[in-house]
């Protein structure tokens, strides 16, 4: 197979595979009366969805429309997550599942992308026990989409597109957004980091910034086109920046984008408490446009597990940076990630993680049961036993759980300014929302306001949202 350079001249060279795609597809098209389609779905986190977002781009560049229904669908792309288990087993179910569709649709093709299938030992499982998968391309791969595609139809056979050493930035992607008014915005791709529970770095490589000019040109876009909320995305946005040109860090990249004038609000996540810097911190507290929220990755409330994650940081530094954020925003939203059960983890280590969760006063946590992934360090390490992994989880939940309620009755009768998503997929009699701190909010409004904000006040909070009414504009 040939490769395209992955620079940002690349862009022509992936035009020229798209256009023969199209062409393809539009001949199609005139002879059946009916364009081909294109279904998309997407496991793991946000830097999945963007990358799925830029697939669909490439695959309305090719002619394809894109549909919601994979019955419909002419080609079908499952975009994978390898975090947890759990995650990995649900893709390889679904696709199993895509498999009938190819006898009632000979040209189907299926492919499997993103971070599962990026791991040698899961491409090789596709290629051997699961024939009816097409072709399977990597995360740093991903601007070989139309290539691969192209030399799928043309030359008839499976293509398996290996994990590039070292991938470099890919710009130019045709970006098909899911939504008009949130967005998200890679800043940068992959992670040095290596937690040794973690299996991110193995499958999207080392970290690697986008120029920050072009990472203003596309926020000013969005601005302009009328985007309310964007959140900046990254593996570890606190180490934005190394090898750009400019030399900027990633303070430096949000104090300029927040110079963009307009009614939004700029989010980031994720970043790494051993990187999160008081310059920025500053600049959060400075801004204009940036979200009073910040995810800040705990794992752990006990300083050995924490030394045994690798994750370069104490209890005692995080809570430092904890308080100078608090002290400096006070009104900002924390939120957390907690692994249990780690590797060794002792009751004396839980109560650890227990104490932070007390004394930090998260208002949200996104809890895991700590999951093995083979070749991360961890995976060797000796396990915790699943029942005292889930009475763990539970307990923590419980514990949470309380906190999360009282952070939000704090809020109830406050007016607060939230963006509305529309009605509630659990009542869509309800609209729902997201508060500058990134709390769901329900209340009885007007579809029309989608995509808007609106002034809503609370009347009743459980630890998980708000509930209350819609305010008259103050203007
Ligand atoms: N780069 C981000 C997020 C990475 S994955 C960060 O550093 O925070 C998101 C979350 O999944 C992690 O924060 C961690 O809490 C969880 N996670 C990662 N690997 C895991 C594993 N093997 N088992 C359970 N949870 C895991
Ligand atoms: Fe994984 Fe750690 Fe990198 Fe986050 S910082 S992606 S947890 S290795
Ligand atoms: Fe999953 Fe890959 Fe994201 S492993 S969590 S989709 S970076």
């Amino acid at each position: 197979m040939d490769k395209t350079p992955n620079t940002p001249a690349n862009a022509e060279a992936r035009q020229v595979y798209a256009l023969r795609m199209r062409a393809d597809n539009d001949r199609r098209a005139m002879e059946t009366g009916r364009r081909r389609k294109a279904f998309f779905l997407t496991f793991g986190c946000q830097q999945n969805e963007a990358d799925s977002e830029k697939l669909a781009g490439m695959a309305e560049e090719m002619g394809y429309d894109i549909t919601g229904t994979p019955e419909d669908a002419d080609l079908i792309v499952v975009n994978t997550c390898a975090v947890r288990e759990h995650a990995e087993k649900k893709a390889l179910s679904t696709v199993g599942q895509y498999k009938h569709l190819k006898a009632k649709n000979p040209e189907l093709i299926i492919a499997m992308c993103g971070c599962m299938v990026s791991q040698a030992h899961r491409a090789e499982e596709i290629k051997n026990r699961y024939p009816y998968v097409d072709f399977v391309f990597g995360t740093g791969s991903l601007h070989r989409f139309p290539q691969l595609l192209c030399e799928r139809r043309e030359k008839n056979k499976r293509v398996y597109c290996p994990e590039e050493e070292s991938p470099e930035v890919a710009e130019g992607i045709p970006i098909r957004r899911e939504s008009g008014y949130r967005a998200w915005v890679s800043v940068m791709y992959g992670c040095n980091n290596f937690c040794s529970y973690c299996i991110v770095p193995y499958v999207r490589g080392r970290e690697r910034s986008r120029e920050p000019e072009e990472i203003v040109a596309e926020v000013r876009g969005l601005v302009a086109e009328g985007y309310r909320d964007i959140t900046l995305l990254g593996q570890n946005v606190n180490s934005y920046g190394k090898g750009t040109a400019a030399g900027w860090d990633f303070a430096d990249l949000l104090a300029e984008l927040d110079r963009i004038d307009g009614d939004y609000r700029l989010r980031f996540m994720t970043s790494h408490p051993k990187d999160a810097s008081r310059k920025l911190i500053d600049v959060i507290a400075a801004s204009r446009h940036v979200a009073r929220q910040f995810h800040l990755p705990l794992q752990s409330g006990s300083d050995r597990v924490l030394r045994l994650m690798n994750r370069k940081y104490d209890t005692a530094k995080y809570l430092e940076t904890l308080d100078y954020l608090r002290e400096k925003a006070p009104d900002v939203t924390v939120t957390t990630d907690i692994i249990v059960g780690f590797p060794t983890e002792t009751e004396e280590d839980f109560e650890g993680t227990l104490g932070m969760l007390r004394r930090a006063r998260f208002d949200m946590i996104f809890s895991f049961i700590y999951s093995p992934r083979k070749g991360t360090p961890a995976a060797a390490m000796e396990p915790v036993p699943p029942e005292v992994q889930h009475a763990r989880f539970d307990r923590m939940l419980a514990l949470q759980n309380g906190i999360g309620y009282e952070k939000n009755q704090a809020l109830l009768g406050v007016p607060l300014r939230v963006l509305c998503d529309g009605p509630a997929k659990s009542n869509p009699a309800l609209m729902c929302g997201r508060t500058e701190g990134n709390k769901l909010v329900f209340f009885e409004g007007d579809p029309a306001d989608t995509g808007r904000f609106v002034l809503f006040r609370a009347a009743r909070a459980d630890a998980y949202g708000l509930w209350g009414e819609k305010l008259p504009d103050r203007n």
